[in-house]
C-alpha cells in the first residue's frame, strides 16, 4: 500500500475516496483515471502489483498522496484477500465503491474448467456482494455515498457459450437494481453499468473468440464517461457507449427466447471460427 488519507484538494475541501476493484486494466483503470482527474483519492485493487504501482506513481506525481493500492485476488475459495479489503473498508471512509473486477470464459460449459467457472462466480458475484455489504454501514451512517457495479449487456439475457458469465452479470444487475430502490431516500446512489463489447483485455482473458462476434466494441473512455454521468444523475442503470446502446435497443425489440436463440447461433458460429 502507498499514499495516505491526508491529501486535501487545493480549495481545502477533503477529497472523496473511491475504492475500485480491477483497476489494473481496462474499464477499472479508466474509472481510476477519470475519477482521479475529477479530484477523487483512489484505493486501487487488483492482482498485478507492477501495474497498480505504476498507476499510483503516475497519480501521485500529479497530486501527492492521492492514490494507493492493495494487491488482492478476490476470487479465492478461502476469501482471505476479500476479508482484507472488507477490513480496510471498515477502517476507512469510502465515498464511492466501484465493483468492477470481473472476467468471462467462452465455450461449451462441459468443456470449460469447473474451477475457473467457480472463480468467476466468486469474483463477479461474491466479491461485489461482500464489499457492498462492508461499505453500506458507513454510507448509511453518513447518509451519502455511491456504489457502481459492472454488469453487462450479457446480463440482460442468456449468452449461450458464456452461460456462467451472463448468469453472473444478471446477478450483478439485479443485485444493484434491487439496492438502488432499497436505498432510495438514504442519500446513497447505486448504479448498474451494462457495457457491450468494450476494447479491453476482457476478450483475451476469456480465452477465445468470445469477443469476436463481428461487432466492433466501444472504447473505454466513453464507456466510463457515460457511466459517471449516469451516476451524477442518480440513475439506476446505464448502457454506456454508443455501439452498446444500439445493440441494446435492437435486442429489446425481440422476446427473450428469440434473443437467446439468435445469440446462440452467433456464439456457435464464432466458436467454430
Ligand atoms: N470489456 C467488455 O467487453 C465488457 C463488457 C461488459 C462488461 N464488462 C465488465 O467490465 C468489468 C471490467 O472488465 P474489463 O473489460 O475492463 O476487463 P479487463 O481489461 O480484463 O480487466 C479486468 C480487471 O479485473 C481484475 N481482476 C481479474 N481477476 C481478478 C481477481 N481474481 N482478483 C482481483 N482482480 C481481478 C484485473 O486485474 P488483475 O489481472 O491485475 O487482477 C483487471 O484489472 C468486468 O466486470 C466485466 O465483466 C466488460
Amino acid at each position: 500500500m502507498c499514499g495516505s488519507q491526508e491529501a486535501f484538494l487545493k480549495n481545502g475541501v477533503m477529497p472523496q475516496t473511491a475504492l475500485i476493484t480491477g483497476a489494473s486494466a481496462g474499464i477499472g483503470q479508466e474509472f481510476a483515471r477519470q475519477l482521479h482527474s475529477n479530484g477523487y483519492n483512489l484505493i486501487l485493487v487488483a492482482r498485478r502489483h507492477d501495474r497498480l504501482e505504476a498507476l499510483c506513481e503516475e497519480f501521485n506525481s500529479q497530486r501527492s498522496q492521492s492514490a494507493e493500492f492493495v494487491v488482492a485476488d478476490l476470487s479465492t475459495q478461502d476469501s482471505g484477500n476479500l476479508r482484507d479489503i472488507e477490513k480496510l473498508i471498515s477502517h476507512r471512509q469510502i465515498d464511492l465503491l466501484v465493483n468492477n473486477a470481473g472476467f468471462g470464459s467462452f465455450g461449451a460449459l462441459s468443456e470449460l474448467e469447473l474451477v475457473r467457472e467457480e472463480q468467476m462466480v466468486l469474483l463477479n458475484c461474491v466479491a461485489p456482494l461482500r464489499l457492498t455489504h462492508a461499505v453500506l454501514p458507513q454510507m448509511r451512517e453518513r447518509q451519502s455515498g455511491a456504489i457502481i457495479t459492472l454488469s453487462s449487456l450479457g446480463g440482460l439475457q442468456p449468452l449461450p457459450y458464456m452461460s456462467t458469465y451472463s448468469a453472473t452479470k444478471a446477478f450483478d444487475l439485479f443485485f444493484s437494481l434491487g439496492l438502488h430502490y432499497e436505498l432510495k431516500g438514504e442519500g446513497i446512489s447505486v448504479l448498474a453499468v451494462c457495457p457491450g463489447q468494450t476494447e479491453t483485455e476482457f476478450g483475451e482473458v476469456a480465452r477465445g473468440p468470445g469477443d469476436d462476434l463481428g461487432v466492433e466494441g466501444d472504447q473505454v473512455r466513453p464507456v466510463v464517461h457515460d457511466s459517471l454521468r449516469a451516476l451524477e444523475k442518480r440513475k439506476a442503470f446505464v448502457v454506456p457507449g454508443s455501439k452498446a446502446r444500439k445493440i441494446y435497443w435492437l435486442l429489446r425489440c425481440l422476446p427473450l427466447h428469440l434473443r437467446s436463440r439468435l445469440l446462440a447461433r452467433m456464439m456457435r458460429r464464432s466458436l467454430r471460427t
